[in-house]
This record gives structure tokens, C-alpha cells and sequence, in this order.
């Protein structure tokens, strides 16, 4: 093989072998540049005589088009390369499905507040809001139940460090209860109020959160009677429940601020919770000292209250098992109800 033929070799080689456009440049210029071998040689040429000079040139011009052949060859492949290892680091996946565009919804039990006070308002109950942070009075001693009063240790909650007028700690309110003193102390009878809100205790497990809702039922006046509460919850549950096929009972209870008291539970007539009694509420007639405490004569006015979960409520009406689902803001479970 003679030794242009050798040069074009080696130069295929070195310019297949360059790994980036700059090495290729360099070996470009071992060949081509202005001491490059191919130069070199044209530069050898005027040495020879007039007839070798002439077949001589041919055959180097035709050796310096096979190497340039090569080096254009070689700088298409690596640009395609660059180019495709760019496509790959900037591919877009179109398989993935786009991410759209959320939409909020309502929350369950928050259905279930709007639900109630729709339902009582078209029967002519004032819907009343109240603090969550109670003085000890209004959420204990004013319904009846005083210092050291057993009933006052199953409603255990949190305690804040400020002191009301009395000096007593303020505490974050344990039932909507309060709201009945509350209310009736800033208007005139007939009093008929609901008063739906935010709730506390320490209490946290599948069926208690320290945080969860309630809503408040009174109505006072000079004869409403027990028949009266049956009459009113009995719509209410049908109403909310959106069936007549159910059933109310009223099971002997003690609550300190009612006498006498009872406990709500329902039936259905069918589905898969039917004719099981399900304790949906606490209830009775106002007891004569939490009416004095509201402004009141006990001798005069007369009333019942209850107090509902909100909650409760909501997991009858949907079969929701677990009240922890309520609060962990899972979406999966969210978008259920919107
Ligand atoms: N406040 C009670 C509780 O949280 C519920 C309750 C019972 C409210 C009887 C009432 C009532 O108004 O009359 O356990």
C-alpha cells in the first residue's frame, strides 16, 4: 500500500475516532492544516520534475478529497449524535395525561351544616353563630352544671391561659350547649334558634376527634312541650335523611341543663343500615335552672333543646365508617361527595 493511500486511512480512522467536534478539528488539522500532511506533501511537489509533478498532484488531490470526504462525513455524524442525545434528555412523555385543573368542592360535614340549617330555617329557626373559646360559666355552670359536678369530667377540653371576669381559665367550648344561654340572653322570647359550630374535647379515636361539630336546637316559649321536640326532630331527620321510611325513639338520658333528657336514636326502614336504632342526638326540655340563667322565668317560659353531631349525621347519611376520614384531607375520599 503506498503511503497516501496509508494517509487516507489513518485519517479515517483518527477522524471516526474523534469523540467531540474539537478533537475532530484537531485531527482535521494533522492532515489538512497548514503542516498537515496532505499540505506538506503539496508543498513537496514543486521538488519533482514538471511530468512526475503533475500525476504526482492528482494523486494527492484525489487522496485530500477522500479526506475531506471523511471529515465531513465524521462532523454529520457527530452533530446527528449531539442532536439525538438532545432529543432523548428533552423528550416530552405525550402518554402522560395532563394535569388538568382541580375543582374545590364542599366538604361532607360542611354539607351537612348547610343541609341543617336550610331544613330548620324553612320551619322558622334563627340560625345563631358563637364563639368557640367559651368562659367556663357559659359552657358549664350556667347548663347546670357546677364545679366539681361529675358531668363535667366526660367533657374534658383544652384549657387557655387567659382568665375570664371571674377569674376562671377560658376553655375551647365542649358543646354547642353554651349557645342556648347565650342566645336566649340577647332576645325576647319566642325563642327559636339553631346554633351549628365547632366543637372540643380530649378525646381521639375512630369515633371522637378532638376538634368536630355540632348543632345547638332551642326553642322556648310559654307552651312548647316534649311533643313539640318530637314533632320538630321527627321532620328534621325525615327531611335530612330525605325518607319517611324511619323510625325516632327516645331513650331516658341525664344531661345536667335538661329535665327530663333523652337520647335520639333512628331506624331506618330499608337500606343496609335498616332497623338497627342509631343514636343520632341528645335532647330534652329545658331544665328551670338553665331557663333562670337565661333571663327567664322558669314558671313562665318552657322549651326543649338538643344537641346533634354534625358528623354523625353525615356518616349515617353517606355510610362513612371511619370519623378520621372526615379530617385527614384525603382526596380520594373528598371527591366522593362533590
Ligand atoms: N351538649 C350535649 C353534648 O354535647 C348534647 C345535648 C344533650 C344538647 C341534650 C342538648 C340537650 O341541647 O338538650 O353531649
Amino acid at each position: 500500500m503506498n503511503s497516501l493511500e496509508q494517509l487516507v486511512q489513518q485519517a479515517q480512522e483518527d477522524f471516526c475516532a474523534a469523540p467531540d467536534p474539537a478533537a475532530l478539528e484537531n485531527a482535521k488539522a494533522r492532515y489538512l492544516g497548514k503542516t498537515g500532511q496532505i499540505t506538506e506533501q503539496m508543498k513537496g511537489l514543486g521538488k519533482l520534475a514538471p511530468d512526475e509533478r503533475k500525476s504526482q498532484g492528482a494523486l494527492i488531490n484525489a487522496a485530500k478529497e477522500r479526506i475531506e470526504a471523511a471529515l465531513n462525513a465524521a462532523r454529520d455524524a457527530l452533530s446527528n449524535a449531539q442532536m439525538q442525545s438532545r432529543l432523548d434528555a428533552e423528550a416530552i412523555d405525550i402518554t402522560l395525561p395532563g394535569r388538568g385543573r382541580g375543582t374545590g368542592g364542599i366538604h361532607p360535614v360542611m354539607r351537612t351544616w348547610e343541609r341543617v340549617e336550610q331544613i330548620f330555617g324553612s320551619i322558622g329557626f334563627d340560625v345563631a353563630d358563637g364563639p368557640e373559646i367559651e368562659t367556663d360559666w357559659t359552657n358549664f355552670t350556667a347548663l347546670n352544671s357546677p364545679e366539681n359536678h361529675p358531668a363535667r369530667s366526660m367533657q374534658d377540653t383544652f384549657y387557655i391561659e387567659d382568665r375570664d371576669t371571674l377569674g376562671k381559665q377560658l376553655l375551647l367550648r365542649t358543646h354547642t350547649s353554651p349557645m342556648q344561654v347565650r342566645y336566649a340572653r340577647m332576645n325576647q322570647p319566642p325563642i327559636k334558634v339553631i346554633a351549628p359550630g365547632r366543637t372540643y374535647r380530649v378525646d381521639s379515636d375512630a369515633t371522637h376527634s378532638p376538634m368536630f361539630h355540632q348543632v345547638e336546637g332551642l326553642w322556648i316559649d310559654e307552651n312548647i312541650s316534649f311533643a313539640d321536640l318530637k314533632g320538630v326532630y321527627l321532620n328534621f331527620v325525615r327531611a335530612f335523611f330525605e325518607t319517611d321510611d324511619l323510625q325516632v325513639r327516645f331513650r331516658p338520658s341525664y344531661f345536667p341543663f335538661t329535665e327530663p333528657s333523652a337520647e335520639i336514636d333512628i331506624a331506618f326502614g330499608s337500606g343496609p343500615l335498616k332497623g338497627r336504632w342509631l343514636e343520632v342526638s341528645g335532647a330534652g326540655q329545658v331544665h328551670p335552672t338553665v331557663v333562670a340563667n337565661m333571663g327567664l322565668d322558669p314558671a313562665r317560659h318552657i322549651g326543649f333543646a338538643f344537641g346533634s353531631g354534625l358528623e354523625r349525621l353525615t356518616m349515617l347519611r353517606y355510610g362513612i365508617n371511619d370519623l378520621r376520614l372526615f379530617y385527614e384531607g384525603d382526596l380520594r375520599f373528598l371527591k366522593q361527595f362533590n
